[in-house]
């Protein structure tokens, strides 16, 4: 891409950011002075503020460079500030960065997490930055956006020169010489990919990229891994999650079972027709698991049978070390297994449980780790609205009458599966979920209780709750667990 030439004594004005709308979102006065958000059929309530306000709104629609926020001079101007920040938590704004004055955007920002706000970190002449490897530039319909995982907005380019620049900061670069390169973006667009983890500042001595960006939770992840993980849970974008049939009308609904394949057959019935009679105790539990919503409110489960769920499903038998055998007659460093009830990839055993308990016999209301090895519940100190947002959320997920009486969150510590497997990491974790899940049913089956796999979880949220990097340790997985309301609740 080649950037336009400027021609000479030509001085382009200082890009600044501005908030606007959402296209999607109208704001409605109410006579009452409430102001509403509409959009896509819903409204969102963001206060009530004085009539005055209603005319100060209008350049939201275009743009209010949010650095004339920060000047509250009088209460409308704090009513206005009050009022975009409001709209920013619901996710109702993006901000554009383009020359004063000017309608040629260089980039439109999408924020992608609740708690975004633009602001440009400070570089100097001195600093060198580089692109994260984390970061891709891609069609979106007919956009092309500059995105990472590790972001918390996404940048819609709107000027080709911005591509360039971006296209150049694969390679290390100070800042002095790369205002020096034609065609150059701005710093401003920099402070701000800089602050969105989507370029990074190098120190003086930086010999692998790899290692200079992040922690060492960081460096063991791939970039498809990384992608994979904050795409396909909640709280690191803004794209719908969920059963929102996408295709209806365009493809018919694919069969619940496959076409035939013409051959030879050979009939197994006679091989199998006695169930009742012959079946083990571990195939009538098989035929007996089903997915239970409907939990018992006045029996709940108690602490005990909790207990035995945990021992019989997920406690660590024993323990061992040994040292890391390449195969070739040369050892590497000593490493730790455990022997649980369920299997797991390389026997790595990285899925760790934490319980939001809502309604449990024994067990006070609250958000615990279970220690595996030690067979003991951990309070750990969450705030009392995070752990209902996490059990609201499972109810909504499982459109369950109540909230379930435990929620199960399946968390990886990432590194432990990381650290060996290249390409393969993230797909087996996923699979170790998956066999979990199904260990957790058959336990809960077999004790007398319910359960219910559930397919979101909001990784943000567990961040806050554990005050753990999203990349470190963090949800792959949940279950719901109570008694259940009655005998053959198929949900
Ligand atoms: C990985 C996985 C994710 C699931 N996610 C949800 C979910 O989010 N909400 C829900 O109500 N059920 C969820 N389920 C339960 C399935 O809907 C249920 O297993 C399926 O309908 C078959 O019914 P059964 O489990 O009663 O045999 C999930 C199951 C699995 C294995």
């Amino acid at each position: 891409m080649r950037a336009p030439r400027k021609k000479r004594g030509q001085r382009t004005a200082a890009p600044v950011i501005s908030a606007r709308l959402n296209e999607r979102v109208t704001l409605v006065s109410q006579p009452d002075g409430a102001i509403v958000a509409a959009f896509d059929g819903y409204a969102v309530e963001l206060g009530r503020f004085s009539a005055s306000l209603a005319k100060r709104v209008q350049p939201l629609r275009t743009g209010l460079p949010i650095n004339s926020l920060a000047s509250s001079r009088n209460a409308v101007d704090r009513e206005l500030a009050l009022l975009v920040r409001r709209l920013a938590k619901s996710g109702l704004l993006e901000y554009r960065l383009a020359p004063l004055r000017s309608d040629k955007d260089l980039v439109i920002i999408e924020p992608q997490m609740a708690d975004y706000w633009p602001q440009a970190a400070k570089l100097a002449a001195t600093d060198t930055v580089v692109l994260s490897r984390f970061a891709y530039l891609r069609r979106r319909g007919t956009d092309m956006v500059l995105e990472s995982p590790r972001s918390a907005a996404l940048f819609r380019i709107a000027d080709p020169n911005v591509a360039a620049t971006i296209a150049v900061l694969s390679t290390p670069h100070k800042i002095g010489r790369l205002r020096r390169e034609q065609g150059f973006a701005g710093l401003a667009l920099l402070g701000l990919l800089l602050d969105c983890q989507i370029l990074f500042k190098l120190d003086a001595k930086h010999e692998r990229l790899r290692w200079a960006e992040g922690d060492a939770g960081l460096a063991v992840w791939d970039f498809h891994d990384l992608l994979f993980h904050t795409h396909s849970t909640e709280g690191r974008h803004a794209t719908p999650v969920g059963g929102s049939y996408p295709h209806i009308g365009l493809i018919p609904p694919p069969p619940a079972v496959r076409a035939r394949w013409n051959g030879p057959e050979i009939d197994l019935q006679k091989f199998t027709a006695e169930f009742e009679e012959t079946a083990s105790p571990f195939a009538r539990l098989l035929r007996e698991r089903h997915s239970t919503r409907d939990f018992d409110e006045e029996h709940p489960i108690t602490l005990q049978e909790l207990a035995k769920l945990l021992d019989h499903a997920v406690r660590v038998q024993w323990k061992w070390t040994s040292p890391l055998d390449f195969g070739d007659g040369s050892v590497g460093p000593d490493i730790d297994y455990t022997r649980r009830p369920y299997p797991s990839a390389g026997s790595a055993y990285e899925l760790e449980l934490y319980l939001s308990v809502s309604h449990c016999d024994g067990l006070e209301r609250g958000f615990y780790f279970y220690d595996a090895e030690r067979h003991t519940l951990v309070a750990i100190d969450a705030r009392a609205h995070e752990i209902e947002a996490q059990l609201v959320a499972a109810q909504f997920a499982m459109d369950a009458p109540m909230r379930p009486q435990i929620l199960i969150t399946i968390a990886a510590r990432f590194d432990r599966v990381a650290w060996k497997y290249s390409a393969i990491a993230y797909s087996l974790i996923l699979k170790d979920v998956g066999v979990l899940l199904q260990t957790l049913y058959l336990t809960a089956t077999d004790l007398g209780l319910g359960g219910c796999a559930i397919g979101t979880g909001n990784i943000d949220l567990f961040a806050r709750m554990t005050g753990q990097a999203f990349h470190v340790e963090g949800p792959v997985g949940q279950f719901a667990l109570g008694r259940g309301a009655s005998v053959g609740d198929s949900g």
